[in-house]
């Protein structure tokens, strides 16, 4: 078998130094584990703009297409705010996700154990929480035509589309299954039928997929209260499945009940290639936070669970994705904490670098 690429694109802000902690990750599993990766690395973003005068270069495109799985840090930056829309960082990864027909974006939503005080929410609501929200990524009012803002009599007028055929609601609806299937056997399907016809539509064919997948509990709610439930008993949730906005905006509420976004990772999947390998991009959820970029004070967690993720999902090394996330479960045991995480009496924080060797460290002990 020839030996898996991986396309390595840091970005923008705490993007660089969390993927060099990511780097030392995927060694280890090279010299340790007999798993080598052909790993190149390419820019992304501000990083890509300022070298190419776009946020993704052609080149770097047709490369990501070809790998087997892409990991990308975070793009984004104050230095680029004033930046025309067609070339804002942003646009970069959005068109990763357009052009790869990423349609499957995965975000689990885990509450480490040693981290369920961290939570704005009391500790028995979220202790233990593991759940993930399968958010629609290349369609919706992300990319519905028309779009733009126009001229209409004296006045301009913003446009978005939100649109949806039957065809990229079922099979985002297939993948939320299929893992829901794999997980606690419970799926919650999100959306506002009570006002959009293409809610009305999303909720039919959820169903009809669901006839597929009798053995999986299929409910539905409306986003709203989708979100007051998510705050108020996120435990009653396995997996939820949801259109591309809400998608967005309940994955960063979910994010946040566990405590830290400098924890969650997420994979982006498409349709299998040539290979039976799923089209794949894996990034953390956080994003470039430029405020503290380049002080070694980013938590590298989020971007090195994303490779354990690449592991599983891409690489069917299930067993070595859950060696990692324990390696990452005991380093929170023993009390590292990057400086997201502080707030313990007494807990001085450790460095980006510093929370990457530990990790590599107890990868090593568990041999
Ligand atoms: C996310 C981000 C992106 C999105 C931005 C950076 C374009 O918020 O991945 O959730 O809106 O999808
Ligand atoms: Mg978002």
């Amino acid at each position: 078998m020839s030996t898996p690429s991986l396309l390595i694109l840091p970005g923008d802000g705490i993007g660089p130094e969390v993927m060099a902690e990511v780097r030392k990750i995927i060694d280890w599993y090279g010299a340790k584990r007999d798993l080598a990766f052909e790993v190149s690395e390419d820019l992304v973003g501000g990083a890509a703009y300022d070298k190419h005068g776009t946020p993704l270069h052609d080149d770097t495109m047709a490369r990501a297409q070809e790998v087997d799985a892409v990991l990308l840090g975070a793009v984004g930056g104050p230095k680029y705010d004033e930046l025309d829309f067609s070339v804002k960082p942003e646009r970069g990864l959005l068109r990763l996700r357009k052009e790869m027909d990423l349609f499957a974006n995965l975000r689990p939503a885990q509450c480490f154990d040693a981290l369920s005080h961290f939570s704005s929410l009391k500790q028995e609501v979220v202790a233990g929480l593991d759940i993930m929200i399968v958010r629609e990524l290349t369609s919706g009012v992300y990319f519905g035509e028309p779009r733009g803002i126009f001229e209409e009599g004296n006045e301009r007028v913003g446009i978005n589309t939100q649109r949806y055929t039957e065809s990229e609601i079922d099979r985002v609806a297939r993948s939320a299954f299929e893992l829901a299937r794999k997980r606690g056997g419970k799926l919650c399907s999100m959306e506002k039928a009570n006002v959009m016809e293409s809610g009305i539509l999303w909720r039919e064919v959820v169903n009809r997929v669901g006839q597929d997948y009798p053995d999986v509990e299929l409910s539905h709610m409306y986003a709203d209260a989708g979100a007051m439930q998510l705050t108020r008993w996120p435990k009653q949730f396995d997996v939820i499945v949801t259109d591309n906005l809400f998608g967005d905006l309940l994955s960063d509420l979910a994010a946040m009940l566990t405590g830290s976004l400098g924890m969650l990772p997420s994979a982006s999947l498409g349709a299998p290639m040539g290979n039976g390998r799923p089209k794949a991009l894996y990034e953390p959820v956080h994003g470039s936070a430029p405020d503290i970029a380049g002080q070694g004070k980013a938590n590298p967690i989020a971007c090195i669970l994303s490779f354990a993720m690449a592991l599983r999902y891409s690489f069917d090394k299930g067993d070595e994705a859950a060696r990692l996330e324990r390696a990452v479960e005991e380093v929170l045991a023993d009390g590292l904490r990057t400086a997201d995480l502080l707030g313990e009496e007494g807990v001085a924080p450790v460095s980006t670098a510093e929370m990457g060797d530990a990790i590599v460290a107890k990868l090593e002990a568990s041999l």
